[in-house]
């Protein structure tokens, strides 16, 4: 349903009466103005015509995303974690061509996210953890020829926070040994590695579009595929094990072919991550200037005293950032604790860098994953040095950014 002109700007106007009522000059939270009022207003279209489950605004997701990113094969999910779900699930299919089985192992970085992790191991795979490099946090692909992952047969890839490795290096890899890659873009939609959008390059490439990231639809994901018998059993397999939408049998809607979970989107979702990824590269340029902004602010600063290094983008990569990451500097790192309470009371909001090193995790125990107990150095201290903070998608004011500035740096005075 769409809205009159009428309509459209009469609900415009209080949306951004709200907007500039709930802004706070003094806050600096993980995303601030996430949504525009046109993003809330395709989302209020969806709920008005009462059709808000998956139908035609998510096929057209689906489409312009296929459209943009280089992929044929695009199926919208509910979250990230489903587009990881739907990938390893796919990989331990029956109708999988050259498919994994219970015990197969795979390669995945001991910096991850919860559930880059999980689903493989739910599908019955064994995980293989790999450290990452201290330069942009993700996979440390020197380290793959070791004996130790001779026999995987994936790997989990996940590009952090706008970064990657060489993923080229990690392809040929996985192409010469004829093992499956699997590449967790959900930190990093929009990022390019020379010509080709991270998340193409492996047989999966998942995205996240929760709160924060490159573009937000509240809760959603997306997952890629490079051919039709991939794309087939992920499709069966987000909705029941049906093939209600990939079959030609008009008849019969409940023909239950494959096994199945639920991981359906809404339309209504579907609505608003369509209206924000119509904005991504503009939101890409703006976080790419405020990222600039802020390290020049911070090492302009009187009170610059090389307390923090920022990571940099891999070579050949042209980044879509999400958050700004921090590692602090060893002279510094006693004060951590008090210095990110510090900043989360006064209105910057920070995060780990993903689950830190997974290894560390009560989960981990639980499930024993480490019962060789290897150390993992790089993520370790990436998990002790690390934090970050939002990186808005709107420019930011000369004020926020002393305000930044000023808080920051009072690690200084915590010495
Ligand atoms: C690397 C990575 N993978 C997967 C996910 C899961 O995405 P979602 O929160 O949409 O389930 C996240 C979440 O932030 C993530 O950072």
């Amino acid at each position: 349903m769409r809205l009159s002109k009428r309509d459209y700007l009469y609900l415009e106007k209080l949306l951004k009466k709200f907007d500039r009522n709930t802004y706070n000059e003094k806050k600096y939270p993980l995303l601030e103005d996430g949504f525009t009022e046109s993003d809330i207003i395709k989302g209020i279209e969806v709920l008005l015509s009462k059709k808000i489950t998956m139908s035609n605004i998510t096929k057209k997701f689906e489409y312009e995303f296929g459209k943009f990113i280089g992929s044929k094969y695009c199926l919208m999910v509910n979250s990230g974690s489903s587009a990881n779900l739907l990938s390893a699930f796919a990989l331990i299919n029956p109708l999988k061509k050259n498919k994994l089985k219970k015990g197969d192992e795979f390669i995945i970085p001991s910096l991850c996210w919860s559930t880059s992790l999980w689903p493989f191991i739910q599908a019955g795979l064994k995980p293989k953890f790999i450290d990452v490099d201290i330069d942009n946090f993700c996979l440390d692909y020197n380290l793959v020829n070791n004996n130790y992952y001779k026999n995987c047969k994936a790997i989990v890839n996940i590009h952090i926070l706008g970064n990657c490795s060489n993923i080229e290096k990690i392809k040929k890899y996985s192409e010469n040994k004829n093992i499956h890659l699997i590449e967790d873009t959900c930190e990093a939609l929009g990022s390019k590695y020379k010509s080709k959008y991270l998340g193409t390059f492996g047989d999966f490439g998942t995205f996240s579009f929760y709160y924060s990231h490159q573009i937000t639809s509240g809760e959603g994901g997306m997952v890629i595929c490079k051919n039709l018998n991939d794309y087939k059993i992920m499709h069966s397999l987000r909705a029941h094990g049906w093939d209600r939408g990939i079959s030609n049998n008009k008849k019969n809607n409940f023909n239950f072919v494959n096994s199945g979970f639920n991981l359906r989107p809404l339309d209504l979702t579907a609505a608003i991550g369509l209206s924000q990824f119509k904005r991504l590269t503009n939101m890409m340029s703006i976080r790419k200037k405020n990222r600039n902004m802020i390290i020049e602010k911070l090492k302009n600063s009187p009170n610059w005293n090389n307390q923090f290094t920022f990571f940099k983008p891999s070579k050949n990569l042209k980044p879509s950032w999400f958050g700004f990451p921090i590692l602090i500097n060893n002279k510094y790192l006693k004060h951590k604790n008090k210095f990110l309470n510090y900043l989360n009371s006064n209105g910057i909001e920070t995060r780990p860098i993903l689950s830190g090193n997974f290894l560390n995790q009560p989960s981990s125990k639980l499930y024993k994953l480490n019962k060789n107990k290897l150390n993992f150095n790089i993520s370790e201290q990436i998990e002790k040095r690390g934090f970050f903070i939002g990186l808005p998608t709107t420019s930011l004011s000369r004020e926020k950014l002393a305000m930044l500035e000023k808080k920051l740096l009072t690690i200084e005075q915590l010495k």
